[in-house]
């Protein structure tokens, strides 16, 4: 196969799909890679390192796409790189379909193939190329909020841990998935009075065991979430229903009734999120915005705020997958991999994934009668 690694483009991106020891595997198993030029220089992968293995470092994107069968990146495509797709091409990232319409029209037209690591799922429910990423954005969310806390031009200067003879902040995380427990361990170890809420019971027993009753637990609904937002000098979102849109339980009045200066991390925001308050996302380089004296960070990226570690981490995940694909061929990496069945979002450009599918109004191919299984 030939299968190519293109930069990635979205604001303050540095994530690169492909590390060299992985470049340097699919090698050894007979493929072709292309990469573009200093894909994963900002991160200490350069051009060289990728060279040494055995890629082909091609100038631009256009090129990258036009060379390959297989494109693999992070981000979701930007309209700036619809119209290098290439007809009949696979292409491998975060796609986030249930908020990208115009992206999933290009899908369609073009008759793309459409993995999407998000919505790869295994048989008891769990998504395991979303893990890596979420457990490096729940923990970094606890950092920018306790940076904002201290630091904002909106903030009255609060350490999250307290010092002797000053309360702790108190932090919610609305989702005990992978995002929200690894917030909840962060803030717990940084000394922050925590809770943490779930529409789950059994996530929530989980939370009980793990932290010995150290952290909150309570129920997510509006009357709980009401509340404790009231009290919060630091929420945190983690909420997540695959494949759909976040729903808004966090309304405009639950954030008027905070604290000036109190902090909102919308980690979900690539679903949509949860804060009323919040339309669209922000950017790396523009990542705040004041409403109701309260700051909203809603940055769609955060692991690309710590770019190598997230590159090497979503390599031990994806690299297996990507291998079946190069190696069997697509049918056959499907049909012998379970969990790669709710991966596929489009096949050849037919929307295979019933929820966005229904979202949007548009017809839904079973992808077993496409592929004869
Ligand atoms: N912004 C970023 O950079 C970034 C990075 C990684 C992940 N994410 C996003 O973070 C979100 C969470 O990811 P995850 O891996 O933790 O998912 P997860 O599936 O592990 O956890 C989601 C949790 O949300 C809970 N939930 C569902 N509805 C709820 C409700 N009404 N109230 C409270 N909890 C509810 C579920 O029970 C589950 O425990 C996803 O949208 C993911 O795409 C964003």
């Amino acid at each position: 196969m030939i299968i190519g690694v293109p930069k990635e483009i979205k604001n303050g991106e540095k994530r690169v799909s492909l590390i060299p020891s992985s470049v340097k595997t699919l090698i050894n198993d007979g493929h072709t890679v292309y990469v573009q030029r200093d894909a994963g220089s900002a991160i200490g992968f350069y051009d060289e390192l990728y060279e040494e293995v055995g890629a082909k470092i091609l100038d631009n994107a256009r090129d990258i796409y036009a060379k390959s069968e297989i494109v693999v990146k992070v981000k979701e495509p930007l309209p700036e790189e619809f119209e290098l797709f290439k007809t009949g091409q696979t292409i491998i990232t975060y796609f986030h379909l249930a908020v990208e319409p115009e992206l999933l029209d290009v899908l369609i037209k073009k008759k793309i193939t459409a993995i999407a690591y998000e919505t790869i799922q295994t048989a008891d429910g769990s998504l395991p190329l979303l893990r890596p990423m979420s457990e490096i954005a729940g923990k970094i969310s606890v950092q920018i909020g306790a940076q904002y806390l201290q630091t904002s031009d909106y903030s009255c200067g609060t350490v999250l841990g307290g010092v002797a003879g000053v309360m702790p902040a108190e932090v919610v995380v609305v989702g005990a998935g992978v995002v929200g427990l690894n917030a909840a361990k962060v803030a717990y170890g940084m000394g922050a009075h925590v809770s943490i809420l779930d529409i789950s019971p059994k996530k929530l027993a989980y939370v009980e065991d793990i932290f010995h009753g150290a952290v909150g637990t309570a129920m997510s609904n509006e009357y709980n979430l009401k509340k404790l937002i009231k009290n919060a000098d630091l929420v945190i979102s983690g909420v997540l229903i695959p494949s759909n849109k976040a729903p808004k339980l966090i309304t405009e009045e639950m954030v008027k009734s905070m604290k000036k200066g109190s902090v909102l991390v919308d980690v979900s925001i690539d679903q949509g999120g949860i804060f009323e308050t919040i339309e669209t996302p922000t950017s790396i380089d523009n990542p705040v915005f004041e409403k109701h004296g309260v700051i909203h960070f809603a940055v769609p990226n955060i692991p690309g705020l710590a770019a190598r570690t997230a590159s090497i981490s979503l390599n031990n995940y994806t690299l297996p997958y990507v291998l079946k694909f190069a190696n069997k061929g697509f049918i056959a990496a499907v049909k012998s991999t379970p969990e790669l069945y709710k991966g596929v979002n489009t096949y050849q450009g037919k929307l295979t994934n019933p929820e966005v599918a229904k979202q949007f109004g548009y017809p839904f191919s079973e992808l077993s009668m496409l592929i004869g299984f």
